[in-house]
């Protein structure tokens, strides 16, 4: 199983990934998680990333190209994998292309989670992740355990939220037709239960 798992900020990527990942036996290869683990031990790639993700704005395609590269070069990858959060331009996408036609492998399915864009801003700013177990939660529909070291992104502040939705309109949205082109992709809607979403996203993978 390939895929790529598309949507805008806090659409729940993250959280239908794990799903996806457990059920498939596949890596979630996630650049924002992969950026973020940079910056935080302080490498070069991580100093420079770290401005652009603060400002809700998006890391150079050359960085995360190469970023990706890398990650698929590792013998985890051979069965199988979920990208999430990339590619996020249409450069990317086209680079990608290249890098799957070189190794002579084939994308199965793009799937798009659609939230509409209040939900969204109320997902992210809510948002809170736990530092010692890396679970994801939200304070309204998805509370943290009494005792959770919570951690509050700084690009889920609500100023960079809303900027981080508008660079998401102007610059990903349009992978939505590139991937319509080469028919590989579905829509499935990201609002209700979290489970209730991982349903439709194993029917859209053909219930495999
Ligand atoms: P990245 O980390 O990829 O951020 P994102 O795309 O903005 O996605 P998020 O992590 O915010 O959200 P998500 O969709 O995973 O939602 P989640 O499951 O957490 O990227 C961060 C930055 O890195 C970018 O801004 C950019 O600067 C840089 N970057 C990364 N990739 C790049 C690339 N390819 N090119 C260039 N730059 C790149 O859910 C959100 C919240 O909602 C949680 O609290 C969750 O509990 C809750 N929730 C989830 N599902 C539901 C539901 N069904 N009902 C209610 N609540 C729900």
């Amino acid at each position: 199983m390939r895929v790529i798992l598309l949507g805008a900020p806090a659409s729940g990527k993250g959280t239908q990934a794990h799903a996806v990942c457990d059920r498939y036996k596949i890596p979630q290869i996630s650049t924002g998680d992969m950026l973020r683990e940079a910056r935080r031990h302080g490498t070069a790639l991580g100093l420079h990333a770290a401005d652009f993700m603060t400002s809700g704005q998006l890391v150079p395609d050359e960085l995360v190209v190469d970023l990706i590269q890398e990650r698929l070069d590792r013998p985890d990858t051979n069965s199988g994998w979920l990208l999430d959060g990339f590619p996020r331009t249409i450069r990317q996408a086209q680079i990608f292309d290249q890098l799957l036609e070189a190794h002579s492998v084939t994308l199965d399915y793009v799937v798009q989670l659609d939230v509409p864009r209040e939900l969204l801003f109320e997902r992210a700013i809510y948002r809170r992740m736990d530092k010692r177990t890396g679970q994801i939660y939200h304070l309204k529909y998805n509370p943290p355990p009494p005792g959770a070291e919570l951690e509050h992104r700084a690009d889920d502040q609500s100023g960079t939220v809303l900027q981080r939705l508008d660079t998401y309109q102007k610059m990903t949205a349009a992978l939505l037709p590139y991937y319509e082109a080469k028919g590989l992709l579905r829509r499935v809607s990201g609002t209700g239960k979290p489970s209730e979403v991982t349903a439709r996203l194993f029917a859209a993978l053909g219930n495999a």
